[in-house]
């Protein structure tokens, strides 16, 4: 039976726009690429990271596995060899070369991996110009997420193996169009909220249930099913900590006080040695007395101490939120939050009132006056007015998150993005906060966020069918969950709704913490 032409159209236009998408998302993985040359793309510098090569035939992989491979009649694949060889990790696919080694895959030589990508990109966008089932549309939506996981990973590593490298090369100079319009980042104060309704305090609605008739509605399987939580009233700071603050906290003995380090980030602190976050190298020829590398090369701790502090481990975070006298968010204090800076409607709360009291850290905590970078700093003096926050707003419009289970999806096709400090912003740093933009800032971009919460399923989650199943659930143990994307994330591809996750031990992300106390 033939379907009406009223029906053909939309569908016809979205798996254009999904075409389109698909074109824009590999070709920025290509893009990141430029600077790059093949002998920088084999190094593995650790067993966590890969060499962007990988990376380059792995996405290709992900797509010649789970679409053309299913969906595609008579598909040839490149090299039946590739099969195994850029399997990253679904055992039910059957085996794979050892993480570790993939630093020793000269071969098959980078034009190769090229000609794969392309014999790939030519099958997806045949596939997609003959209006493919709705399950391999699906499965390219997922492709293009995984990809940009990648092409993340793939900038996070590449730092990693310039650091190491005695020369210390930048991925790519500073560009100086690119200079921070801000300075000194904005006082740090609390947000007070107070989850929930009258008629049902602190009860929230947690995750997301995409329209299952909706192919292009977007999210992990992690996140689903949308599901209520109860949240006592909470803090949370207006923005992350700061590198400044966090010298404070190493010129505090931070590193040799195992008071306020967990048992298992004691012992990981000594066996690794750490003395400051990953990056982080003492430089006495600096008034700072630090220099970080990044991926514009070694900076002076005092050129950006007023940025988010990045590159900790959970370990790290949590240490210094017990130092300053406060703990880490939840991942749902975390998306409660942003769920209503998600949603543009203000206030995640249907009731609470935020308020800006003092600040966030103990009475007794050493200040960050007086410290080599820090000085003049007004990054944790006084409380501005909160006069104008979006918060305002939202709570007399009576958002319910609970009422909303669509606010925060994914990739659809003309959606609108969040705004913040992502990949395309070409800063590939975290930036300076705004004096003038409204609290809370920073929740998306800039910093993974540290929360204190295991990475576990929620109730009633289901991992997707066969072997798309192992590609987030078989990690749900000893792993802590991250919230907001980060500066080389790109910015499509992040959601209030987004759980990132890592062993705590883990430093070569982008990932710092904003902190979080109990109490309206
Ligand atoms: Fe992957």
């Amino acid at each position: 039976m033939l379907t009406q032409p009223s029906n053909i159209a939309p569908k016809q236009s979205r798996s254009a726009e999904l075409l389109e998408r698909f074109r824009t998302v590999r070709a920025a993985t290509m893009h990141f690429c430029s600077p790059l040359s093949p002998e920088d793309m084999m190094v593995q510098s650790s067993p966590e990271a890969s060499p962007v090569k990988w990376h380059l035939a792995h996405t290709s992989w992900f797509f010649e596995t789970f679409i053309l491979s299913e969906f595609v009649a008579n598909y040839q694949p490149f090299d039946p060899n590739f099969h195994w060889l850029f399997n990253s990790y679904y055992r039910s696919l059957g085996e794979m070369p050892e993480k570790k080694l993939r630093a020793s895959f000269s071969r098959p030589p980078l034009d190769q991996i090229l000609s794969y990508r392309r014999h790939v990109d030519a099958a997806i966008e045949r596939l997609l110009s003959h209006m493919p089932e709705d399950e391999s549309q699906r499965r390219i939506v997922l492709g293009l997420e995984h990809e940009q996981q990648h092409l993340e990973l793939a900038a996070t590593d590449i730092k990693h193996a310039f650091f190491t490298n005695p020369l210390h090369p930048a991925y790519r100079p500073a560009n100086p169009s690119l200079r921070p319009s801000e300075n000194i980042a904005p006082p740090l104060n609390w947000l007070s909220f107070t989850p929930g309704t009258s008629a049902r305090p602190g009860i929230v609605g947690i995750g997301t249930s995409p329209d299952p008739t909706d192919i292009y509605a977007f999210a992990f399987d992690n996140e689903t099913p949308r599901h209520p939580i109860y949240l006592a009233p909470f803090q949370l700071a207006s923005r992350p900590v700061m590198c400044a603050e966090y010298l404070a906290f190493i010129e505090d003995n931070g590193y040799s006080r195992p008071e306020l380090w967990l048992s298992e980030g004691w012992d990981t602190l000594q066996a690794e040695g750490w003395q400051a976050p990953l990056y982080w190298v003492r430089d006495p020829a600096t008034p700072a007395g630090w220099s970080i590398f990044t991926l514009q090369g070694f900076r002076p701790l005092g050129e950006i101490s007023e940025t988010p502090v990045c590159h900790l481990s959970f370990f790290e975070a949590d240490a210094f939120a017990r130092w300053s006298g406060n703990r880490l968010p939840t991942e749902f204090e975390w998306e409660f939050v942003a769920s209503g800076v998600a949603s543009g409607s203000g206030s995640p709360s249907g009731s609470g009132s935020p308020s800006t009291a003092g600040s966030p850290y103990a009475a007794g905590s050493p200040s960050t006056a007086g410290s080599p970078s820090t000085a003049g700093s007004p990054s944790i003096a006084g409380s501005p007015s909160i006069a104008g926050s979006p918060y305002a707003a939202g709570l007399a419009a009576g958002f319910s998150p609970l009422n909303n289970p669509s606010q925060t999806e994914g990739f659809s096709p003309g959606a609108s993005h969040l705004r913040g400090n992502f990949m395309e912003s070409g800063h590939l740093h975290p930036q300076v906060g705004s004096a003038t933009a409204p609290t809370p800032q920073q929740l998306f971009g800039d910093v993974w966020e540290w929360t204190q919460s295991p990475y576990t399923g929620y109730p009633g989650y289901k991992p997707l069918p066969g072997a798309l199943g192992e590609y987030n659930g078989k990690f749900m143990s000893s792993q802590i969950v991250l919230r907001g994307g980060s500066c080389v994330t790109p910015e499509t591809h992040i959601r209030a709704t987004y759980r990132n996750f890592f062993s705590p031990s883990t430093r070569w992300q982008f990932s710092g913490l904003r902190l979080a106390r109990d109490g309206a």
